[in-house]
C-alpha cells in the first residue's frame, strides 16, 4: 500500500471514492438560521452552532461538516446566533492595520480560531482584503489598509494565526469590493494592470504568505463580469498566473447564475440567499440537470470537490483532537494589546497624556462613554461576553438595514477613566445638545469629548461627518474650553471641521471590548501611543478621487458603475501624485517620546535593500514604525510604500533595521506581457515617519527586469 502524504494526494483519492451525490454535496453551503431565513431542513437537527454556513460532511471518508462562521474581528455573530453566550471582540481590523504589527495580527488570529474551535466552527470567513480606496465605504473597518503591502502582511498573518489551529480562514472579497452601495449591483471598474498593481496584489503577496484555505468572491462586478463568474479573475489570474490550490467560495448571496460553476466558482455559499436574491435556481439543481445532459463535465465538478477536500486536508480540519483550552482572560489580554497599539493619536499641542499629579476636572463628553465603546456593523459584529452594554437600533434600507446597530461594549471608557485617573473630578454630559455639553466644558480644566460614527456593511458613507451633531457639539465645548481632546470612534477618517480649536486628536477606531481601557491608558500616559495611519485622513472629499460616489442614494437594487480611475494609485499614492495634502498622512502617528532617523544606505540591483539606524531620542519608552518608501521611479514621479518595522525601544536606544523590498512594489505590470517589469535607472527612496515626513532619502540604482506573473 502507499501511503498519501500530501493534501493534493488525499484530494485526489478520496474524489475518486465519492458518489455524484457526493460531490454535489460538497460544493454548496446552507447558511444557518438568521433573521432573515429560518432553519434549514436540509441542516441535521442534532447539528449545533449553525452559522454562515453548513455543508454536510462524508462521514465514511473522514471528511467532517464544513461549519463557517465570520470571523476577522471574532467569532461572531448577534445576527445569526443569538443563543450565542459570547465572544471576545477583537478591535476592528483597520485598527490591527494601526498596529503595523503582523505578530499581533497573528496573536490575534490563534485566539479567534480557538474560540472558533470550542464551537464545532473549522472555517472563518477573515482576512478583510480590499483595499481602502473609498474613504465612505462603509466596511473598511474589516479592511487592513488602503496599501497593498501592509494589508497583504496583516492580512497574512492573520490568516496564519487562525489556520495554525487547524481552522481554514478565507481572504475576502475577492476582489474590489471596495464600496457597499448597491454592493449587489455594482460595477467596479479599473484598468486591468493598475488592478494587478493593487488590490489584486495584495491578494497575492496574502495568499503566498498564508495559503488560505479559500477566497470568497465578493457581490459586485469587475469591468461587467460579476467576480464570482469571473472566468479571467478566477481561472487565469488566481488558480493560474498565482498557482492557488485552494477554493473559492462566493459571498452570501452573490451568485446570480447557476453556470458560475463554469467560470471559476468552486463553492456556493449560503444557496438558500441566491434563491432569495435572485430568484435564482438552486446552483446545485441546475448543475445536477446540466451533469446529467453531459453539459457539465465531470472533470470541473471533481476539480471543485479536490479543491475544497485539498484545503480540509491542508489545513487539518479532519485531524481535530480535543477541543483547545480557551483562556478568555488571555484573550482580552490580547484584544487590549491590540489596542492599545493600533490607537493612533492624531494630534497633540501639549495636552496629552493628561496630568495626573494634580486633581484635574475634567469633563468627559458625548459617545455614549457611559455605557461602551461602539463596534461596526454587518455579518462581523461580535457580541461579547456577558452581553452588550446597550444596542440602539438604527436600521436603513436593504436587508443590511436590520443588522445596522449602534453596539456598545462594556465595560464604558469612563470608568475606565475614572479608574485610570484617581485623583481627577470627573464630570459626564451626555452631548445631548452642544449649549448643554458647553456649559459643563466650561467649568472644568480639561475636556474630552467622544465622536462616534457607526459604520458597517451594506451602507456606505454619504460624506465625512459624524452623525447625530456630534460636530456641533464638540465645536461648541472646544469655543467653550481650549484645552479640548478629542477620541474618535469610527471606522474611517472624518472631516474634524473643528479640528484646529482643539488641543489633542485620538483615532480610536472601533477598538473592541478592551477599548475603553486601552484609551483611558493612552490618555492617562501608561501607555505610550504608537498606532500609525493606515489610511489618508483627507481634509475633504474634494480631495480624493471620487468627490462624488455614484449610486449613492439611490434605491437598493440600482445598477451602479464606479470607477476606480486612480487605479493601482490608492489612497496616500494619489495624494502624492495630485500633490495634495490632506488632513493627516498615511504612517502618520504620534507618540509621547521622540525617535530620530540616521545612516540610511541604499542598496540596488535586482530591488532595493536599506538599512538606518532608528534611536528614541526622548525620556520615555516607546514604538515607533519607520517606514521605507518609493517616492520617484526614473521616468516619473511614483510613491509606494516598501516596508515598514515596528520597533520598541528604551528611551536612548538605537536599533539598526534592514528593510528589502517586495521586488513588485518596485515594479509594473505588463498587461500585455502578463509579467512585472522594473525599469533600469536611479530610484529615490525615502525614510520616515509618514508619506509627509519622510527626513532621509538615497537613490538606488536598480537593473531592468523582467519577472514573475
Ligand atoms: C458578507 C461576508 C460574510 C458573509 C457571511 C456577507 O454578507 O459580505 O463578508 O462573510 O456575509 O456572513
Amino acid at each position: 500500500m502507499t501511503t498519501l502524504t500530501t493534501p493534493d494526494e488525499r484530494a485526489r483519492d478520496t474524489e475518486q471514492k465519492l458518489t455524484d451525490d457526493e460531490r454535489f454535496s460538497l460544493i454548496i453551503s446552507l447558511l444557518g438560521p438568521a433573521s432573515i431565513v429560518p432553519r434549514d431542513p436540509r441542516i441535521p437537527a442534532d447539528v449545533k452552532n449553525v452559522s454562515a454556513g453548513y455543508t454536510s460532511g462524508i462521514p465514511r471518508l473522514g471528511i467532517p461538516a464544513l461549519q463557517s462562521s465570520d470571523a476577522s474581528m471574532g467569532v461572531t455573530n448577534p445576527g445569526y446566533r443569538p443563543d450565542d453566550k459570547g465572544a471576545t471582540a477583537f478591535p476592528a481590523s483597520i485598527l490591527v492595520g494601526s498596529s503595523f504589527n503582523p505578530q499581533l495580527a497573528r496573536k490575534g488570529g490563534v485566539a479567534i480560531a480557538r474560540e472558533a474551535r470550542i464551537r464545532g466552527f473549522n472555517i472563518m470567513l477573515a482576512g478583510g482584503m480590499n483595499l481602502a480606496r473609498d474613504v465612505r465605504n462603509g466596511r473598511n473597518y474589516e479592511y487592513y489598509s488602503e496599501d497593498p503591502w501592509v494589508s497583504a502582511v496583516m492580512g497574512a498573518e492573520a490568516v496564519n494565526g487562525i489556520q495554525s489551529q487547524s481552522v481554514i480562514s478565507t481572504l475576502k472579497h475577492y476582489t474590489l469590493n471596495c464600496n457597499e452601495t448597491n454592493r449587489h449591483w455594482l460595477d467596479a471598474i479599473i484598468d486591468p494592470a493598475a488592478h494587478r498593481e493593487s488590490d489584486l496584489l495584495a491578494f497575492q503577496i496574502a495568499i503566498e504568505r498564508s495559503q488560505p484555505g479559500s477566497i470568497m468572491s465578493g457581490y459586485n462586478k469587475i469591468n461587467g463580469v460579476y467576480a464570482s463568474g469571473d472566468p479571467h479573475l478566477l481561472n487565469d489570474v488566481l488558480k493560474g498566473a498565482w498557482g492557488y490550490k485552494g477554493y473559492v467560495m462566493s459571498d452570501w448571496g452573490a451568485v446570480p447564475d447557476w453556470d458560475y460553476a463554469f467560470r471559476g466558482l468552486d463553492q456556493e455559499s449560503g444557496i438558500q440567499l441566491d434563491v432569495k436574491q435572485w430568484g435564482a435556481e438552486a446552483f446545485t439543481d441546475r448543475l445536477k440537470a446540466a451533469y446529467s445532459d453531459g453539459k457539465f463535465p465531470k472533470e470541473r465538478l471533481s476539480d471543485m470537490v479536490r479543491r475544497i477536500l485539498r484545503s480540509v486536508y491542508a489545513v487539518g480540519i479532519d485531524k481535530w483532537g480535543p477541543a483547545p483550552a480557551v483562556d478568555m482572560t488571555r484573550h482580552n489580554e490580547i484584544a487590549l494589546e491590540i489596542a492599545r497599539q493600533g490607537i493612533v493619536l492624531l494630534k497633540n499641542d501639549g495636552a496629552l497624556p493628561l496630568a495626573t499629579d494634580r486633581p484635574l476636572k475634567i469633563a468627559v463628553i458625548g459617545g455614549y462613554v457611559q455605557q461602551g465603546v461602539i463596534s461596526g456593523t454587518g455579518s462581523g459584529a461580535v457580541s461579547p461576553v456577558g452581553g452588550f452594554a446597550g444596542v440602539i437600533k438604527i436600521g436603513g434600507a436593504g436587508i443590511m438595514g436590520g443588522l445596522r446597530n449602534l453596539f456598545l461594549f462594556p465595560p464604558s471608557p469612563l470608568d475606565a477613566l475614572k479608574n485610570a485617573l484617581p485623583q481627577a473630578e470627573i464630570d459626564f454630559d451626555p452631548g445631548y445638545t452642544p449649549a448643554e455639553a458647553a456649559l459643563t466644558a466650561k467649568r472644568s480644566d480639561v475636556v474630552i469629548a467622544f465622536g462616534i460614527r457607526v459604520e458597517g456593511e451594506g451602507f456606505d458613507l454619504p460624506d465625512l461627518s459624524l452623525p447625530w451633531g456630534q460636530d456641533a457639539v464638540i465645536d461648541a465645548v472646544a469655543s467653550a474650553n481650549p484645552n479640548t481632546i478629542v477620541v474618535l470612534e469610527t471606522g474611517n477618517p472624518v472631516s474634524m471641521p473643528w479640528c484646529d480649536k482643539v488641543k489633542a486628536i485620538v483615532q480610536a477606531w472601533y477598538p473592541g471590548q478592551a477599548g475603553g481601557q486601552a484609551i483611558a491608558e493612552i490618555l492617562a500616559g501608561r501607555v505610550n501611543p504608537s498606532g500609525r495611519l493606515p489610511i489618508t485622513f483627507p481634509a475633504s472629499l474634494a480631495q480624493t478621487p471620487r468627490p462624488e460616489l455614484s449610486g449613492l442614494g439611490t434605491p437598493w437594487g440600482t445598477p451602479t458603475t464606479v470607477r476606480y480611475d486612480e487605479g493601482a494609485e490608492v489612497g496616500y499614492r494619489w495624494y502624492a501624485q495630485k500633490n495634495i495634502k490632506p488632513l493627516y498622512a498615511f504612517g502618520h502617528g504620534l507618540s509621547y517620546t521622540t525617535f530620530s532617523y540616521s545612516d540610511l544606505k541604499v542598496s540596488g540591483g535586482e530591488t532595493v535593500t536599506a538599512t538606518f539606524t532608528v534611536t528614541n531620542t526622548g525620556k520615555i519608552a516607546g514604538a515607533d514604525v519607520p517606514q521605507v518608501y518609493l517616492t520617484d521611479a526614473p521616468d516619473r514621479k511614483r510613491m509606494r510604500l516598501l516596508g515598514f518595522e515596528r520597533v520598541e525601544l528604551a528611551p536612548g536606544v538605537s536599533r539598526s533595521i534592514t528593510i528589502t523590498a517586495e521586488p513588485r512594489l518596485l515594479a509594473q505590470f505588463d498587461g500585455v506581457a502578463g509579467r512585472w517589469r522594473i525599469a533600469g535607472g536611479s530610484y529615490r527612496i525615502a525614510l520616515g515617519r509618514s508619506t509627509e515626513n519622510l527626513p532621509l532619502n538615497a537613490a538606488a540604482q536598480l537593473e531592468p527586469r523582467v519577472f514573475g506573473e
